[in-house]
């Protein structure tokens, strides 16, 4: 049975995947004159702040073009443009269908945690006053590897008292449900079959999220 849900947040709660990508995009052409583009921010979802920098790096084919320093003021200048962007979110910024699903979630009394690998998670659950459906939320400084290494899935259903197997986690990025797969959990996926294939269900967008569907195929996959 399922003991515990485990949530990603950029791109499953709320769409901040977005923003993350005109933050990037704009320092990435600004500051080392690499145009990104939307297979490339594939790349950087669930990925930390500094590896989404070498991903880009990477990329741009000027991966020891920059001392650390300087990736550092790289990577700050990102994240002083994604909080501008981010600081005006409200609940209207609640991705169509999730509110349901977290009180659907609760109602069957299932506890819930944050697995993101954002640190500026709890300022976004606030402004988007979904506090009260976490339990925990996992302090990315706390991690020793990012996604897809499980980690942060098992830090996650730990803070929830959820034994691995027991649990759902959701995600948006390849390197999620590698992650949630990786610590022996059950991934739900949401997005596009080309990208998420590997997911044990997977739904189109959030709106068509749906608890009964999850458990069912849950059950079916422990059976
Ligand atoms: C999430 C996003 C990534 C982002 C990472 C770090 O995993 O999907 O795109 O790079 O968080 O976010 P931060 O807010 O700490 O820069
Ligand atoms: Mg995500």
């Amino acid at each position: 049975l399922i003991k515990g849900f485990v949530f990603d947040l950029d791109g499953v709660i709320t769409d901040t995947a977005r923003f993350h990508y005109q933050a990037w995009k704009k320092v990435a052409h600004d500051e080392l004159g690499i145009d990104i583009n939307p297979a490339v921010n594939e790349k950087l979802k669930g990925v930390s702040r500094m590896d989404s920098l070498n991903v880009i790096l990477k990329f741009g084919g000027k991966e020891n073009a920059y001392t650390d320093t300087e990736k550092r003021e790289f990577a700050t200048e990102k994240n002083d443009l994604y909080k501008s962007l981010i600081k005006q979110m409200t609940p209207a910024d609640i991705l169509p269908g999730i509110s349901n699903f977290l009180q659907a979630i609760t109602k069957a009394g299932y506890p819930m945690s944050l697995a993101s690998a954002s640190r500026n998670a709890p300022f976004i659950i606030e402004r988007l006053e979904l506090g009260e459906y976490f339990a925990a939320i996992v302090d990315p400084a706390t991690l020793s590897k990012g996604k897809p290494d499980p980690e942060i899935f098992e830090k996650a259903a730990d803070l929830i008292h959820s034994p691995y197997a027991d649990t759902v986690g959701l995600e948006d990025a390849v390197a999620g449900i590698e992650g949630i797969q990786r610590a022996g959990m059950f991934a739900v996926g949401v997005g596009k079959p080309e990208v998420l294939g590997k997911a044990d269900i997977l739904f189109p967008d959030t709106a068509h999220l749906d608890l009964a569907k999850i458990e069912a195929a849950f059950a079916e996959k422990r059976k």
